[in-house]
């Protein structure tokens, strides 16, 4: 239904905000926050005026950042206000996984966290296939040392965006694909897990309101719970830097 009167939207369930401007070619999600905001300022109350009880999934970029403007705008409680975040980073890296491996992605396991986009972080430890998993049985997986090159799938992982809109100008499959599935399993009562942007204030040493993907329950009520992870002590630092980073745009932005 395509419509500029709000009002066709009344009683939604879930609103996808996928309006902003987009990243122009070679430009970081970073740079776009400030035209987004002012944006989402017209459009959140006017989503939250027709259907005050809806789940907000947030898709714009950068997402982290507009998932905490959403969230402050919308005044809603924070289990209702969900980032797409790492959903597609980590869906991503299952594929290329999968196709060095020669195994299926949905058999292919393996985490990225934190910020979506240029500073994601891979849980090197978590990689598995059928509970095995490859960091035992391969130490340097992830690792500079690493004669495999493991680190290279993670960076084809950040650099995809930046290739498909370089080939075609925008991205379109994936984020839809993968925004498909958030939203199957929170119409469903799935309560599947996914890497989704969370509140992670009092996780991993964060100590301010910044949104970043962590593994979270997912279902018709919004997030239930986040499932924490043990992470090592740089990919720890590696969330605290990308906190910090996100809380020193946040806290300049204009509502
Ligand atoms: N989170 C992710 O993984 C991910 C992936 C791809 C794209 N994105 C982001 O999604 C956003 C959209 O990308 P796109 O390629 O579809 O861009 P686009 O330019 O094709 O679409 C943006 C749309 O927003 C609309 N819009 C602008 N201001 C509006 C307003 N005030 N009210 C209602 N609609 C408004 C425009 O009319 C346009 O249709 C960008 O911020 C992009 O970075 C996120």
């Amino acid at each position: 239904l395509l419509s500029a009167d709000y009002s066709v939207t009344a009683h939604s369930k879930l609103v996808i905000v996928t309006a902003g401007a987009r990243q122009q070619e070679g430009e970081s999600r970073l740079n776009l926050v400030q035209r987004n905001v002012n944006i989402f300022k017209f459009i959140i109350p006017n989503v939250v005026k027709y259907s005050p009880d809806c789940k907000l999934l947030i898709v714009s970029n950068p997402v982290d950042i507009l998932t905490y403007v959403a969230w402050k705008i919308s005044g809603f409680p924070k289990h209702r206000v969900i980032g797409s975040g790492c959903n597609l980073d980590s869906a991503r890296f299952r594929h290329l996984m999968g196709e060095r491996l020669g195994i299926h992605p949905l058999s292919c396991h393996g985490w990225i966290v934190g910020e979506h986009g240029d500073s994601s972080v891979p849980v090197w430890s978590g990689v598995n296939v059928a509970g095995v998993s490859l960091k035992a049985l391969h130490p340097d997986l992830g690792t500079d040392a690493d004669k495999e090159h493991w680190k290279e799938v993670h960076k084809q992982v950040v650099e995809s965006a930046y290739e498909v809109i370089k080939l075609k100008g925008y991205t379109s499959w994936a984020i839809g694909l993968s925004v498909a599935d958030l939203a199957e399993t929170i119409m469903k009562n799935l309560r599947r897990v996914h890497p989704i942007s969370t509140v992670v204030k009092g996780m991993h040493g964060i100590k301010e309101d910044v949104f970043l993907s962590v593994p979270c329950v997912l279902g018709s009520s919004g997030i239930t719970d986040v499932v924490k992870m043990i992470l090592k002590p740089e990919e720890e630092d590696k969330l605290r830097k990308s906190a910090d980073t996100l809380w020193g745009i946040q806290k300049e932005l204009q509502f």
